[in-house]
């Protein structure tokens, strides 16, 4: 590794290549806890894929399936902060994932977890934004807002679902409608 290293010896093969350094020193916090928002997202599309095979394995398909796709697209959301925090130069730090939530009491008590972490996620992406505004990263908010956006459009479905639950209750006619109504999900969008 030594060929890397620049005359002075102080610069290593990493900071080479990450042209670390060249990142305007008020941006870098902002990267890095943007970069930490991906490991963020990646927690949460594990999270849902714990509750796929909770509901696949209660016979509700339909729920697994909208779950799997919600899976995805927390999964997409994450390689979208990623790719930005390394079109901006800097690098990202992966963290190890926790293991998931797997017992719920029931289809509508799953909902009511998703309900929650995505108001969880809310309020991180509001905390990264007021970062970046105070921090004047004007690029960074540009990205977020994105995702303030997207966090309206999850909580509003997620609660949708909390509600449909809450009204068939123990129903089973019902309850299977409902899954159906789930299954309709086509993509992770
Ligand atoms: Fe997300
Ligand atoms: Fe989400």
């Amino acid at each position: 590794m030594s060929e890397m290293t620049s005359q002075g010896g102080t610069t290593t093969y990493g900071d080479w290549v990450t042209g670390a350094g060249q990142i305007p020193s008020a941006n870098a916090p902002v990267l890095q806890a943007i970069g930490a928002q991906v490991s963020a997202e990646l927690k949460t599309s594990h999270q849902y894929l714990a509750m796929a095979a909770f509901c696949e394995l209660r016979k509700f398909p339909g729920a697994a399936q909208w779950l799997r796709h919600q899976s995805l697209e927390e999964r997409q959301h994450a390689l979208r902060l990623l790719d930005f925090v390394l079109a901006r130069n800097a690098a990202v730090e992966l963290e190890a994932m926790p293991t998931p939530v797997v017992e719920f009491e029931d289809l509508g008590d799953v909902f009511a977890a998703a309900l929650t972490q995505e108001q969880q996620t809310t309020a991180q992406i509001n905390d990264l934004y007021k970062l970046a505004f105070a921090s004047g990263a004007f690029a960074e908010m540009a990205e977020l807002h994105w995702f303030l956006t997207e966090q309206v459009e999850e909580e509003r479905t997620a609660r949708q679902w909390v509600a449909r639950f809450q009204l068939v209750a123990n129903d089973p006619g019902a309850l299977l409608d409902l899954d159906r109504a789930l299954g309709a999900r086509t993509s992770s969008t």
